[in-house]
């Protein structure tokens, strides 16, 4: 078993200025399930190296403890923990051969010389890295490079895997090859794994679970398409995507819905959960661009005030009674490609606008 648990964890650096007086984490309660990948997602300094860092032992929490299968390892020292660390920098050694950098973690380990070569052989088979053996690092490319890394973690059978920031040295392309490499490889092997990024694409394609941080705090712990799709804050909904965030007012409540305006000709019937509205109420509507289309019989017109190709959509930015909406038209090439200044008529779907709870009220303590 190898559950990870973090219970009120808390890492405060003395002196350090920032995010809530030093306190890089404040009071992370997360628990990774045994075989799941989780990944920490946030802008820079919200944490996610910290919390890693803390898991892997090469910091101390100040406050709370950490938990692997079960067992307490808040004061275990780093080489008795058991955890597998893959950097974005991939800290391969140079002088040493490809077969020999993956040796090296299982070297320690004190296997039978058969043992070992066995694991080794079959780790770089695992990683399409056999041809490459005898070859020294420099001599391969990034993406290679990136799968020795890999290689070296893994052999030593960790409980835990950790990543941090592993694919940001890579091209785009590459990035997403390796990425669902990774992603195949941790599913094929098991491997409860703690992955660090703070790419909102990359979160949503390898993960079980996606954490969204933000100064030291867990805005969201949630699935990938919740994160996406039922976002906790505003936060999170921009952090995830391009989203518009549409202010409007509750105009009339039904046994499962509410009507809510957002202008004179735009109004979206939403379920109304086990949420209580008041008549009048102010709240927000997170609609994403690719949810508006632009439709010759719609109800809303609007006036493009910009116009930007992205290839697998255009982009409108205009606004609705002075809110400012962005969509993504993927029918462009049937349709045509409106001009600046042109009024366009759109139609929005209730069916995928998300309410935002109201957080508005909700007070956050520091730890
Ligand atoms: N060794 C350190 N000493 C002082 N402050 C630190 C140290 N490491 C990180 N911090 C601070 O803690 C916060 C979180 O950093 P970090 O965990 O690296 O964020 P992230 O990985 O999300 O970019 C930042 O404000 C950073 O400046
Ligand atoms: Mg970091």
């Amino acid at each position: 078993m190898s559950k990870v648990v973090f219970s009120n964890v808390s890492k405060r650096f003395p002196g350090a200025a920032g995010a809530a007086a030093g306190l890089a984490v404040n009071n992370l309660n997360l628990t990774i399930e045994e075989g799941t990948l989780v990944t920490l997602l946030g802008p820079s300094g919200c944490g996610k190296t910290t919390t890693l860092r803390m898991l892997a032992g090469f910091e101390n929490p100040t406050g709370g403890s950490i938990l692997i299968g079960g067992r307490d390892v808040t004061n275990v020292p780093v080489n008795a923990r058991n955890v597998g660390m893959v950097f974005q920098s991939y800290a391969l050694f140079p002088h040493m051969s490809v077969r020999e950098n993956v040796e090296y973690g299982v070297r320690l380990l004190n296997l039978k010389r058969s043992e070992m070569k066995e694991r080794v052989d079959s780790m770089l088979e695992t990683m399409a890295l056999t041809q490459y053996a005898d070859r020294s690092p420099s001599r391969l490319s990034g993406g290679q490079q990136q799968r020795v890394a890999l290689a070296r973690a893994v052999a030593t059978q960790p409980k835990v895997l950790l990543f941090d920031e592993p694919l940001s040295n890579l091209d785009a392309q590459l990035r997403e090859r390796m990425r669902d490499e990774l992603r195949t490889i941790q599913l094929r092997l098991g491997i409860t794994s703690l992955y660090v990024t703070h790419d909102q694409s990359e979160a949503m394609a390898i993960s079980d679970r996606v954490v969204v941080m933000r100064n030291g705090i867990i805005e969201q712990d949630d699935t990938p398409l919740n994160v996406y799709a039922r976002p906790g804050t505003a936060f999170v909904a921009e952090f995830m995507g391009k989203a518009n965030i549409l202010n409007g007012t509750v105009e009339a409540i039904g046994d499962d819905s509410v009507q809510v305006r957002i202008s004179a000709s735009l109004v979206f019937s939403l379920p109304r959960g086990n949420r209580t509205f008041r008549l009048g109420e102010g709240v927000r509507c997170v609609v994403r661009p690719e949810h508006i289309r632009v439709d010759p019989q719609g109800s809303l017109q609007v006036t493009v005030r910009r116009v930007v190709f992205q290839g697998a959509y255009v982009e409108y930015l205009t606004d609705i009674e002075g809110q400012e909406c962005v969509l993504a038209d993927t029918d462009y090439i049937r349709t045509g490609v409106a001009e600046t200044g042109q009024p366009i008529r759109l139609s929005i779907d209730s069916r995928p606008v998300w309410l935002l709870p109201n957080t508005q009220t909700e007070i956050r303590t520091a730890a």
